[in-house]
C-alpha cells in the first residue's frame, strides 16, 4: 500500500506516543501493560520507519533507547547551577542537633526525608518538555555531558507529560545499578574472565562512562530524581516540587516522609536501617532536607553544601557467622591469599559465602581461630572481609590458626618477600596455578584478547599436555584441539583465528600480557612510550627503568628479575618469533603542523562533526584537550561556543580561531606522503588502492 510522507510522519508520531507511554508504564510505574514482544513490535516499525525519513528523526526518539556503537569522548560542559554536596554525619546525636539548630533558626519546620541513593549523580536539562542534556556531577561546576548514555536508561523519560513543566529546568537525581543488574552483569563478566565489579555504585558510575551507548542500554541501569533545580520554580515546598515531577513522569522514590520533629526524623532513620535491607538497590544512608524553599534561602549554603539538608549514613552493613574453614589460594604471581569459607549468610544484597582474610599477619592480629563466630563487611572490594571475632561466642577448645609453611599446590616452601605481607610460593615455572594463572591473565581482554580461552578450557588444555606456557598458545594444533571434549571443529577454529588476530594486539599490552609482577596496564603504556621497545626495556638497568614515569625501584626489580629468568627468556623468543608487537606502532601523521600544539574543540561545526575535528587535531599531530586553561595553544570555535569558555580564553589570551581558519592552517601545511601499506579497514579496502602505488 502507497503511504504517502504525510501519512508516515504522522504514525512516527504515534508510535513515538505509544512507546513513550509504555515506557512509563514499564520502567517507572512498575506497571507493563503490554509485552515485550509487543513493545518491540512497535519499536521496530518506528526504526523502519525512521531509517526511510532520516531528517525527521528526533534524538528522542524512543528507539534511542537502545543505544548506537558510536564511540567518543565525552565534552565536558558547565553545570547552569553547580552541583553541591552533602554534610554527613554518621550520628543521630549530631543530626538532632542539626535539627534544632534549624528549627532555632527558621522555626518550625516540614523536614522531608528521603533514602540516599548510592550511585552516581545526574543532572537532566529538559527545555520544553524534552530532555536536552544530561551531565554528571563532575567536579561541581563542570561535568561530563553523559546525555547520550543516558537516554538508554528506560525511567529517564524522553518528553514530559502534561503541560505544566517550566519551559527550561534542570532535575537532579541519581543513576544506580539495581542488585538484580549488578548480579547478572558480574556472572557475564565472570564467564568471559573480565574481573569483576566492587559494588552497585561503581558499576553505575563506570556503565555511564561507557563510550558506547550500545553497551549503556543492556546494563540495566535505573534512574531516580530527588532536586528540582532552577531560577523561577513554579512551587513553595520541595515536596511539591517532588510530586510535580512525578506527574511530569520522573521516577521519585515511594519512600519519602515529611517529618515535623527531632523524634519523627530518628523514627525514619531506624526503620530504613533496619528495612534497606529489602531493598532491591543499594541505600547508604537517609537525606533531610528542609521542606519549604523560603525557609532553604534564608539558611543558604555554605561554599559546599547548603545549610537546607545533610545526610545521615548508616553504618556500613555487616553480619555474624561461622568460621568454618580456610582455604589458600595461589595466585599467578605466586602470592597466597587465605580465603575463609563462611557458613552462607546475607549481606547487602547478597548471599556471602567466602571472605578475604588477607595474609597471615591479620589472622594473627586478629586472633581468628576455625569455628568462630566471626563479622564480615563489604568494603569497597569486591569479596567482603572479616573485620572482627565474636570472642564471647568462642568454643573453650578452640586453638590459634596456624599459617600454612609449604604451597598447598606444588608443596614448594613459601617465602616472604621484604616489605610485603603475603607469602609466596616461589616455585614459578612449575607450580599449575602459576602456569595457569598467568595464562589466563594472557589472554583476557584487555591483554592479548583471545576469545574462547575460558579457565575450564585452559584447564583442559593444561591436563592434556597441550599448554605449558604462554608461547604455547601460538603453537596450538588444529586438529588436537577440535578432538578435545567439549570443543569441536568451529570452537577450535573460533580460537585459533583469535589468536592469529592477538599478533596485532599494540605493544603496551602485550608486555602487559606477559605478567610481569608489579606491572599493570598503565604501567605497561608508560613503559612503552618510554623505551619504544621490547628489547630495550629487557636491557635496561633498574635506574634506567626508573626514569620511567610511575616505575619505582620496586617495580623496576620485578622487571629485571623478569628478564633474567632463562625461562622467561625462552617463552620472549617463541613469542618474537610467533610474530607478537614488540614495538609501540609510531603513529602515521598527515602532517606535522599540529606537533606540540593543544587544541581546545568547542561548539558545533558546519562541516564537520566535533568529534572528526579532533580527529583532524590528532591526524596532525596535535593534542585535544577538554577544558580552556593558559596550557591551550589555541580554541577552535564553532557555532554557539559556550560564552563562558570564550570568557576564559580571551582572559588568558588564548587565541581563538574559526572552522575555516583551522582548516586552512593543517591544509596549507606539508602533507606526509600516505603509507604504501594501507590499513586494513573495510572502507579501504572496498575502493581502489590510491596514493603512490599507481
Ligand atoms: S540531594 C543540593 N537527595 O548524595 C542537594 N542527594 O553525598 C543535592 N544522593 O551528591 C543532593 N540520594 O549524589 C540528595 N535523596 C537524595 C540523594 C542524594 C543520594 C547523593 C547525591 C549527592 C550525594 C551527597
Amino acid at each position: 500500500m502507497y503511504m504517502s510522507r504525510e501519512q508516515d510522519l504522522l504514525r512516527m508520531s504515534e508510535l513515538t506516543k505509544e512507546l513513550d507511554y509504555h515506557s512509563h508504564k514499564y520502567y517507572v510505574e512498575n506497571a507493563p501493560e503490554i509485552s515485550d514482544f509487543e513493545f518491540d513490535a512497535l519499536l521496530r516499525e518506528l526504526q523502519e520507519l525512521e531509517s526511510r525519513y532520516p531528517d525527521a528523526a528526533d534524538p528522542n526518539s524512543p528507539t534511542q533507547r537502545v543505544g548506537c556503537d558510536l564511540t567518543s569522548e565525552f565534552e565536558s560542559v558547565e553545570h547552569r547551577y553547580p552541583m553541591q554536596s552533602l554534610s554527613n554525619t554518621y550520628s543521630e546525636e549530631e543530626l538532632g542537633e542539626w535539627v534544632e539548630r534549624v528549627v532555632k533558626e527558621v522555626g518550625d519546620m516540614e523536614f522531608v526525608c528521603e533514602l540516599k541513593f548510592d550511585g552516581t549523580a545526574i543532572s537532566l536539562t529538559y527545555e520544553n518538555g524534552a530532555l536536552s542534556r544530561a551531565v554528571t556531577r563532575g567536579d561541581g561546576r563542570r561535568g561530563d555531558d553523559v546525555t547520550r548514555n543516558v537516554r538508554t536508561i528506560g525511567s529517564v523519560p524522553l518528553r514530559l507529560q502534561g503541560d505544566d513543566y517550566p519551559a527550561l529546568f534542570e532535575i537532579r537525581g541519581e543513576i544506580f545499578m539495581p542488585y538484580a543488574s549488578f548480579d547478572r552483569l558480574n556472572a557475564e563478566r565472570e564467564a568471559a574472565g573480565e574481573p569483576l565489579l566492587a559494588n552497585p555504585r561503581n558499576a553505575a558510575a563506570g556503565t555511564l562512562k561507557q563510550l558506547s551507548s550500545q553497551v549503556v542500554a543492556h546494563r540495566g541501569l535505573d534512574c531516580t530524581l530527588y532536586h528540582l533545580a532552577g531560577d523561577k520554580l513554579p512551587y513553595t515546598t520541595h515536596m511539591e516540587s517532588l510530586m510535580a515531577a512525578r506527574r511530569w513522569g520522573f521516577k521519585i522514590s515511594d519512600n519519602i516522609k515529611i517529618c515535623r520533629s527531632r523524634r519523627e526524623v530518628e523514627e525514619f532513620i531506624r526503620y530504613w536501617d533496619a528495612e534497606r535491607k529489602t531493598l532491591p538497590y543499594a541505600t547508604d544512608g537517609i537525606v533531610i532536607k528542609v521542606n519549604d524553599y523560603a525557609a532553604q534561602r534564608s539558611l543558604g549554603s555554605t561554599a559546599k553544601a547548603p545549610r537546607w539538608a545533610v545526610a545521615y549514613k548508616f553504618q556500613a552493613e555487616r553480619a555474624l557467622t561461622k568460621l568454618q574453614s580456610v582455604d589458600f589460594q595461589v595466585g599467578r604471581t605466586g602470592a597466597i591469599t587465605p580465603v575463609a569459607n563462611l557458613d552462607p549468610v546475607p549481606l547487602a544484597g547478597t548471599i556471602v559465602k567466602r571472605a578475604s582474610l588477607h595474609n597471615a599477619e591479620q589472622i594473627a592480629l586478629m586472633d581468628i581461630r576455625l569455628g568462630d563466630m566471626v563479622y564480615v563487611e563489604k568494603g569497597g572490594e569486591i569479596i567482603p572481609k572479616i573485620t572482627g571475632v565474636e570472642l564471647s561466642e568462642r568454643s573453650s577448645d578452640s586453638v590459634p590458626f596456624e599459617y600454612i609453611e609449604y604451597c598447598p599446590e606444588c608443596g614448594t616452601p613459601l617465602m616472604r618477600y621484604e616489605g610485603e605481607a603475603k607469602h609466596y610460593c616461589p616455585n614459578q615455572s612449575n607450580c599449575p596455578p602459576q602456569i595457569v594463572g598467568r595464562i589466563e591473565h594472557f589472554v583476557k581482554r584487555k591483554a592479548m584478547d583471545i576469545e574462547g580461552l575460558g579457565a575450564e578450557t585452559l584447564e583442559l588444555l593444561w591436563q592434556n599436555d597441550m599448554l605449558h606456557d604462554i608461547a604455547d598458545i601460538y603453537h596450538l594444533d588444529a586438529n588436537r584441539l577440535a578432538s578435545l571434549p567439549r570443543l569441536g571443529e568451529r570452537s577450535a577454529a573460533n580460537i585459533l583465528e583469535s589468536v592469529r588476530r592477538s599478533k596485532e594486539v599494540p605493544f603496551e599490552r602485550v608486555l602487559f600480557a606477559l605478567g610481569i609482577r608489579f606491572v599493570g596496564e598503565t604501567t605497561a603504556k608508560y613503559l612503552a612510550n618510554h623505551f619504544v621497545s621490547l628489547d630495550a626495556i629487557a636491557h635496561a638497568s633498574i635506574e634506567e627503568l626508573a626514569e620511567a614515569e610511575e616505575v619505582g625501584s620496586k617495580i623496576a626489580g620485578a622487571i629485571v628479575e623478569y628478564f633474567a629468568d632463562e625461562n622467561n627468556q625462552r617463552i620472549i623468543e617463541s613469542l618474537r618469533t610467533a610474530g607478537l608487537r614488540f614495538e609501540i606502532e609510531q603513529r602515521r601523521l598527515t602532517s606535522e603542523s599540529l606537533v606540540g600544539k593543544t587544541v581546545v574543540i568547542s561548539g558545533k561545526f558546519a562541516g564537520r562533526s566535533r568529534d572528526d575535528m579532533k580527529t583532524l587535531v590528532e591526524a596532525h599531530g596535535g593534542r585535544n584537550l577538554a577544558a580552556v586553561s593558559a596550557n591551550v595553544d589555541f580554541v577552535v570555535a564553532g557555532e554557539n561556543m559556550g560564552p563562558a569558555k570564550r570568557q576564559k580564553a580571551e582572559k588568558l589570551g588564548v587565541k581563538i580561531i574559526n572552522e575555516a581558519e583551522f582548516m586552512a592552517m593543517i591544509s596549507s601545511a606539508p602533507q606526509i606522503e600516505p603509507p604504501i601499506e594501507q590499513e586494513s579497514d573495510s572502507k579501504s579496502e572496498a575502493q581502489p588502492i590510491q596514493g603512490t602505488l599507481f
